[in-house]
């Protein structure tokens, strides 16, 4: 065989509470910011579709997890949503939700799935969003008195556990650029919310490491390599510029404990410094993590700005840079991303050179694709083989980078089944398996069969 995975590699995929669970407001679940954004702009979602409207895994969790069986899983990612565990935010755990999850893990267990747990993914309890969301400082304890509740209820049957997926894209889709509730635009405060979320993530794992429970404790990132124009020294600084911002202000805190000094510095130069106190710096240093969930999708692409900044403009990250399109990139053309493999090469070289050689995975990666029931074939299976080349051709770059030392351990898809997203809805799909929405009908794609047979054989040639 030609490319061989190691014993124990993960192969799996990913997915997420709001996302795949729906019940939205059932079985004891209170409203998040997207329940409630949707009620009050049902015109922001694709097709007027909210997340209610989802593959029912709160109902259908059983039939799911024996797919997940069929498609050669090993392990899986889902989240626990806090809405549902603790309705009201703080205090007592919703029983409904308790027996939902355990009976979720136990379906896994029976089925030899190691479950991977996040604990927030995207979907803030409104009522923690009426206290300010991640502005506020009593959020990030009601958040770390969630993390502790889930550890004491499930750490029995969870040995992976995630505090955070991709923080900062509340921190972009809320406060920068106009995609998540709270639709603000103000980098001072998305600055506070990225500051809050990760001191959030570290009291996490404190809680978690007080606990002393036989497991690991991880978040997840998504990492896009800033790649700039040339070589010319100003669009070097853009790419790092960028680099600082988007990956490094969570990749440092939670790898090493801090924050990048270049970062502090030019935060502090531009006046946008969040409030710190006493205990915040002791705190993060006890965030460190055991594991690094790293998701991949496209690369930044970056160029020094053609033109000069207006000082008088609100203060945006792009203050530095200016995207630039490559000449000759590779795109998807269902989706308008970029297809760029080799980056997840280069990320797992640079958490081998410059973090110390963290263990990671790929906790996702994948390829939304518009209008996809176009390629069923005459049996009506979906004919994804360009989703096959896809997963081949970054599974080739990450196998090269586990023969050059790096530790990554395991391949996780977006997503299992396709799922709605974040104001998209169903308008891109990633899964294995194709959902269709009116009859909650399932059917295994083509690339779900390519996968399987990978993770039994545990390669391919
Ligand atoms: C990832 C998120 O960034 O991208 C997922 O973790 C999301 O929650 C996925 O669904 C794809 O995004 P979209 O908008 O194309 O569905």
């Amino acid at each position: 065989m030609q490319y061989r995975f190691p014993e124990q590699f993960w192969w799996g995929s990913a997915s997420s509470a709001a996302q795949a669970e729906g019940a939205s407001l059932q079985g004891g679940k209170a409203p998040t910011i997207w329940d409630h954004w949707f009620e009050q702009s049902p015109n922001r979602f694709h097709q007027q579709i909210g997340p209610a409207q989802t593959s029912g895994f709160y109902e259908h969790f059983r039939d799911d997890i024996r797919l997940l069986k069929q498609l050669g899983h090993n392990s899986f990612r889902t989240s626990i949503a806090w809405s549902r565990l603790i309705p009201a935010g703080r205090g007592e755990p919703n029983p409904q939700a308790v027996a939902f999850y355990d009976a979720m893990l136990d379906e896994l267990k029976a089925e030899g799935i190691e479950p991977f747990i996040c604990l927030f993914h995207f979907d803030m309890p409104m009522s923690m969003q009426a206290l300010g969301g991640w502005e506020s400082r009593e959020v990030i304890e009601a958040y770390a008195e969630f993390a502790e509740t889930s550890f004491r209820l499930f750490g029995g049957k969870v040995k992976h556990w995630f505090t955070f997926n991709e923080p900062i894209v509340p921190v972009e889709g809320g406060y920068l650029y106009d995609f998540h509730y709270p639709n603000v635009v103000d980098f001072r405060r998305a600055a506070t919310v990225a500051y809050h979320t990760m001191l959030a993530h570290a009291m996490a794992v404190q809680r978690y490491r007080e606990l002393g429970q036989d497991g690991q404790i991880g978040i997840i990132l998504n990492l896009t390599p800033s790649y700039p124009r040339s070589q010319h020294p100003a669009d070097l600084k853009a790419a790092k510029i960028a680099d600082l911002m988007f990956n490094r202000s969570f990749l440092d805190p939670a790898v090493k404990g801090e924050y990048p000094a270049e970062l502090v510095e030019l935060l502090r130069e531009y006046d946008q410094l969040p409030a710190c106190e006493p205990g915040d710096a002791a705190l993060l240093a006890a965030g460190k993590i055991d594991l690094l969930g790293v998701n991949y999708y496209q690369p930044r692409r970056v160029k020094a700005r053609s033109h000069a900044v207006n000082p008088a403009s609100p203060f945006m990250p792009e203050w530095f840079f200016d995207y630039y399109e490559m000449p000759g990139r590779k795109m998807n053309p269902h989706r308008g991303w970029e297809i760029y493999e080799q980056g997840i090469y280069d990320i797992l070289i640079n958490l081998r050179d410059h973090y110390g050689n963290i263990p990671s995975y790929i906790s996702e990666n994948g390829m939304g694709v518009e209008g996809e029931a176009r390629f069923k074939g005459e049996d009506g299976q979906i004919q994804d083989d360009y989703r096959i080349g896809f997963i081949r051709d970054h599974l080739i770059w990450l196998h090269k980078g586990l023969s050059e030392g790096c530790q990554c351990r395991g391949y996780h898809l977006w997503t299992f089944i396709d799922n709605w997203s974040w104001s998209n809805a169903y308008k891109n799909r990633y899964g294995f398996i194709e959902l269709e929405l009116e009859s909650q009908t399932r059917r295994i794609k083509k690339s779900g069969q390519w996968f399987a047979t990978a993770a039994r054989e545990n390669g391919f040639d």
